[in-house]
């Protein structure tokens, strides 16, 4: 395979080759979803086939990571039969300085949240694009809705002062369907004064499923960037 060149995805490749390293074996590992964690997916189906590692089981947070996941040979397992998660690897569209992270660019929020928010340890990994002052100053904030409840969901966060937008399919028409059959709100707010009370708030509103604010769930934050031509790894 030719070695990769675009900065972007170098740092994201060297972020996920660290997180990778973290893993140990005898564990249960929750495995994220995006671009960022695909690479950790990678190398940690590497470093069982080379032995490094053994008697890792991934618990995927979507149906992307469970395909990786088999790809690189992780065997994998459910949240029925394991009794805790040791680590849990995953991305994120922004990371506040109190690494507080704004989800679900993928629509795979919902099960990212029960999945990292279940593991022991939960690291982050980001190329440096997404550390932001304030959470909702780049991303919209991903919120999971049930088919049926889009519109009086859709009001109620306007009633908040969100502007809304229901997420399209690409390469389909018509809107995304999460992997558990529903749709993705994406709400813009502007600056989030405060995210752990707008967490609870919008998952207050029935109809909605989960949101995409993870308050104080990473224990980490390895970040990606491009200094001097080279690719670095910083943690948080
Ligand atoms: C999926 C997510 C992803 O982790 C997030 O969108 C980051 O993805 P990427 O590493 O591709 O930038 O929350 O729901």
């Amino acid at each position: 395979m030719a070695a990769e060149t675009d900065p972007v995805k170098l740092m994201k490749q060297e972020v996920g080759r660290q997180a990778a390293a973290r893993v140990q074996s005898n564990t249960v590992i929750g495995l994220g979803t995006g671009s960022t964690t695909a690479y950790a997916i990678q190398f940690i189906g590497e470093r069982l086939a080379a032995g490094e590692v053994t008697n890792v089981k991934g618990v995927p947070t979507s149906f992307q990571a469970s395909v990786l996941a088999k790809r690189y040979g992780i065997p994998l397992t459910t949240l029925d039969e394991v009794e805790t998660i040791d680590l849990a690897i995953d991305g994120a569209d922004e990371v506040d300085p109190q690494m507080n992270l704004t989800k679900g660019g993928g629509a795979a929020h919902t099960r990212e949240k029960i999945v990292d928010g279940l593991a022991r340890q939960f690291i982050v990994v980001v190329d440096s694009s997404k550390l932001v002052d304030q959470l909702g100053t780049t991303f919209a904030l991903p919120v999971e809705v049930l088919p049926l409840a889009v519109a009086p969901v859709t009001k109620a966060l306007e009633a908040l002062g969100g502007k809304t937008d229901l997420r399209m399919g690409v390469k389909k028409d018509g809107p995304v369907i999460t992997d558990q059959g529903n749709m993705v709100l994406d709400v813009t707010f502007g600056a989030i004064a405060n995210p752990a009370e707008l967490e609870k708030i919008i998952n207050n509103i029935p109809g909605v499923l989960e949101n995409g604010l993870f308050i104080g769930l990473a224990t980490e934050v390895l970040v990606g960037e491009v200094k001097d031509g080279q690719v670095k790894v910083r943690s948080l």
